[in-house]
């Protein structure tokens, strides 16, 4: 990025907190998705990763703190409006119907999101299952995918309903090292021909971060206990101790 390119924050998080009960599963988060930008979120089990995603997509009530979607206040908004402003969610275990067929699914997925809205054309559906790999599955029962196929189906449904703004919670759970490398691909094509204008991507695996972006949040105990390139943060002591030391 050239030193005068403007920063433009699609999602600014400020102080977000969530208490289940006295519980508090994240506390205090600020951060900015920005244009262009993949951000990883990455933190041990249990850290609030997809408590931090389900209050940015509105699946979880916010405590406390301010949510805002290019420069609106949607603190208060449920997920439907938020959808409508362009946010979309891949979740880990995949909201897939799993006794219809994959097509089925990619329509009924794009009108899902946006009830209401004009039905994708035959066409986009098509290139959508080229897009995901499952051009030839086009007729067959969801539920007789595999795992990692059923996120790639997951994928597409979001997909169709032309997000700006994607959310992916361990998108290559289940997939073979193969899937997850064209998961990546797919993560970086999506911003490079600016079909879509901010990602944060939770994933386990630091190699698949590195290979989709440089920039990472690292979550511990509710908190963001670090923020910066991959390697600014693997160098950092509170992340060692925390998690990545582990994995040493
Ligand atoms: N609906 C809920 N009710 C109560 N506790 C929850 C709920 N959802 C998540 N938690 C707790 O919040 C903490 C963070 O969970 P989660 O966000 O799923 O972590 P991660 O995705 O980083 O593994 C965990 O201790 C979990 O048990
Ligand atoms: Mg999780």
């Amino acid at each position: 990025m050239t030193a005068t390119a403007v920063r433009t924050a699609v999602v600014e998080a400020r102080g977000l907190s969530k208490s289940f009960g006295g519980f508090r599963a994240v506390h205090d988060v600020s951060f900015e998705l920005h244009e262009h930008e993949i951000t990883g979120l990455v933190g041990s089990n249990g850290a609030g990763k997809t408590t931090l995603l389900n209050l940015i997509y509105g699946r979880n009530s916010i405590t406390d703190g301010r949510l805002l979607l290019d420069g609106t206040d949607v603190t208060r908004q449920p997920a439907f409006r938020r959808v409508r402003r362009g946010l979309g969610m891949v979740f880990q275990h995949t909201t897939i119907f799993p006794t219809m067929g994959v097509r089925e699914n990619l329509r009924l997925g794009a009108l899902r999101k946006h009830p209401g809205a004009d039905p994708s054309s035959p066409d986009e559906i098509e290139a959508m299952l080229e897009r995901v790999g499952l051009a030839e599955q086009g007729d067959v029962e969801a539920a007789t995918l595999s795992h990692g196929e059923q996120q790639w189906l997951e994928i597409g449904m979001v997909l169709l309903a032309k997000p700006t703004v994607v959310l992916l919670d361990e998108p290559t759970s289940g997939m073979t090292k193969a899937e997850a490398a064209r998961m990546a691909d797919l993560c970086r094509t999506l911003i490079e021909q600016q079909a879509v204008r901010s990602m944060m991507v939770v994933e386990h695996n630091i190699d698949f971060i590195r290979h989709i972006s440089n920039h990472v949040l690292v979550m511990h105990r509710g908190t963001i206990i670090a923020a910066g390139t991959i390697d600014e943060v693997q160098h950092d002591q509170a992340v060692r101790d925390a998690f990545l030391g582990r994995q040493a």
